[in-house]
């Protein structure tokens, strides 16, 4: 693969219109932007690793900027196998920097060549979060202004609406 190209790991569980906000803003500074879905999560997944994947496509489509992929077990191999060093992460609040920060220096112990760029969503997703849509899914509330349409149909399936 030519040009500068980064990795967008995550649980996407589902994608956000947060997480979309991100990819936006790396696409400024990266040609390509391979957003990959953790198999391995230590979150309470609702969607399958094969549906998160599924999804970001949807939301994607043709782009072809936008790569969408997935891995099982460590990011550090995911990134070696891809030949690949640079990682985007969102930063939303104070609160998500301890979580960030403890996952940068893991990574580098495990291979100090890979960078984490971090970007900030819009303001207007600061609240935004996967829980807090599968919390407002599950109690069938409206999440269309925080997910796209694709993955607002994805959530009533699930739960049943
Ligand atoms: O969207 P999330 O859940 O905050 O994403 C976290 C993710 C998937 C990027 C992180 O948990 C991860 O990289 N998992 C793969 C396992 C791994 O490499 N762990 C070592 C770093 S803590």
């Amino acid at each position: 693969m030519k040009g500068r190209i980064a990795v967008y790991p995550g649980s996407f569980d589902p994608i956000t219109n947060g997480h979309i906000d991100v990819v936006k803003r790396a696409l400024a500074f990266f040609d390509k932007v391979i957003v990959v879905v953790s198999g391995h999560s230590r979150k309470n997944l609702l969607f399958t690793t094969e549906e998160r994947v599924a999804l970001i496509k949807a939301v994607y489509n043709e782009n072809t900027r936008i790569e969408v992929d997935s891995f099982n077990g460590l990011l550090v191999n995911y990134l070696a196998e891809k030949g690949i060093n640079r990682v985007i992460r969102g930063l939303r609040a104070v609160s998500d920097f301890e979580y960030e920060f403890q996952m940068v220096l893991a990574n580098r112990k495990l291979n100090n060549n890979i960078e984490t760029v971090f970007l900030m969503p819009g303001e207007e997703f600061f609240f935004i979060s996967s829980s807090v849509i599968k919390e407002i899914a599950l109690l069938k509330g409206d999440v269309s202004s925080m997910t796209p349409k694709v993955i607002v149909e994805a959530l009533k399936k699930k739960f049943n609406y």
